[in-house]
């Protein structure tokens, strides 16, 4: 029997608000989305009740890069449960090693040391830490309206809707406008350790930065002997149509977060990348840090395969080439929709329709439902909605979701006209 469907959908949704969030359930009731996900396979999701299937252009922020159960990530995942477990993260492990090299192998620059973690947050904090231990400073500057995750260190660096229930937080964050090198520059000193910046910020709305920003960056944070931290959380393994969004602007970080999309979408893991000269403080420190399932070795080898498929002759050349198909589609859309549509923001395929209105992002969202498009607002600027369709889409399903596309900007049209 399959796990899909086993109740009606009433059902499911009164057990989760009963036991899950009854805030969530409440919402989606208002809002008047009742798609459940059932079935999902390569680029597409299905409602729990069958009847409709969206392009998934959210893919969870890039956990489903490589769209929905990859055959070739839950092949590998079999083939380790067949002899590994989670291993033991105190001792030395064969199975780290090997992914930490491959991570490292694919790393520009000096980047070849790796702390394993869970999930993005926690690999956020683990970079702190190491900035804060590295440089004995107490000060974390990143972008007012940026996201990091919901963990300790992460959520101070977060937005402040985020932050303020839970005060008081650890102290030394201070929030600068992003992409101003002038307000970095001057929120700068001496008790400087990180600088954090998410290559382009997807929950603030996809925004892209000056093409110098992290060249001026970089040489801040030289200047002031501070750790320049890039969170490649959704612009990493392949979405910007190079490895690292932070690659397609020349610059090399101190340390670099990748998590979601290294899953592959099936075995939670996530990675720091650190450079040599950050070391000594590992070394001296060795088992300072604890993660008890970061780098758990069967998913060691979910997140190889992960790598395997996109470093691949070819795949970074598809991710460009369907960018392009992108591209191409956007600029018919504006023609044909001026009134709502006012810009397409993209890197590769990390990419967010600028729409008229605050409104328009959470409309857009509900008509996607209807048109067979899975696309989230982003969160601080709901004006623009988030598109990161998986990396292995194919140009007729990039003509799908073009056409979809075409059909929510027109009802949004009729609604406002
Ligand atoms: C850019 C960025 N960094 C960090 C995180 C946190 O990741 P996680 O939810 O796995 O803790 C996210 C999650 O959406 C993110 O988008």
């Amino acid at each position: 029997m399959s796990l899909i469907g086993q109740d009606p959908k009433d059902k499911i949704i009164q057990r989760f608000a009963r036991h899950v969030s009854s805030g969530k359930a409440e919402f989606f009731s208002q809002v008047g989305v009742d798609f459940i996900f059932g079935k999902r396979e390569g680029v597409y999701v299905w409602d729990v009740a069958g009847e409709r299937r969206l392009i998934d252009c959210h893919c969870n922020g890039g956990v489903f890069n490589l769209g929905h159960r990859h055959p070739r990530v839950i092949a590998a995942l079999k083939r380790a449960l067949e002899e590994l477990d989670i291993g033991n993260h105190h001792f030395i492990s064969e199975h780290r090693a090997m992914l930490a090299e491959r991570l490292a192998a694919l790393c520009p620059g000096d980047l070849k040391r790796v702390v394993f973690g869970v999930g993005g947050g926690e690999a956020v904090d683990t970079a702190i830490k190491l900035a804060r231990g590295h440089t004995g400073r107490p000060n974390v500057i990143s972008a007012r309206g940026g996201y990091h995750g919901h963990t300790g260190l992460a959520l101070a660096t977060g937005d402040e809707q985020y932050r303020q229930p839970f005060g008081p937080l650890p102290p030394g964050f201070c929030h600068v406008p992003f992409g101003d090198l002038a307000a970095l520059e001057a929120a700068m000193d001496g008790d400087t350790a990180a600088v954090i910046f998410e290559t382009i910020p997807a929950t603030m709305g996809i925004v892209l930065p000056p093409q110098d920003f992290y060249a001026g960056v970089r040489q801040l944070c030289d200047r002031h002997g501070a750790v320049m931290i890039i969170d490649e959380v959704q612009t990493g393994l392949g979405r910007c149509g190079d490895v690292w969004g932070i690659n397609t602007y020349g610059v090399i970080p101190d340390i670099l977060v990748t998590a979601k999309g290294l899953s592959g979408g099936i075995y939670p893991i996530s990675a720091t990348l650190y450079r040599e000269h950050l070391d000594h403080f590992f070394r001296r420190n060795p088992f300072i840090h604890i993660s008890t399932f970061g780098g758990a070795e069967v998913g060691c080898y979910a997140a190889l395969e992960v790598l395997d498929i996109l470093s691949e002759p070819g795949f970074m050349e598809h991710v460009r080439q369907m960018a392009g198909l992108f591209q191409a589609g956007f600029e018919q859309l504006k023609k044909n929709h001026p009134a709502v549509l006012v810009d397409a923001r993209q890197r590769g395929l990390m990419m967010g329709l600028k729409l008229a209105s605050e409104a328009f992002g959470p409309m857009m969202t509900l008509a996607g439902f209807h048109h067979g498009l899975l696309t989230i607002y982003a969160n601080h600027d709901q004006s623009v909605n988030q598109l990161l369709p998986p990396l292995t889409i194919q140009p007729d399903q990039v003509a799908q979701a073009l056409q979809s596309l075409d059909n929510m900007l027109a009802w949004l049209e009729a609604q406002v006209a």
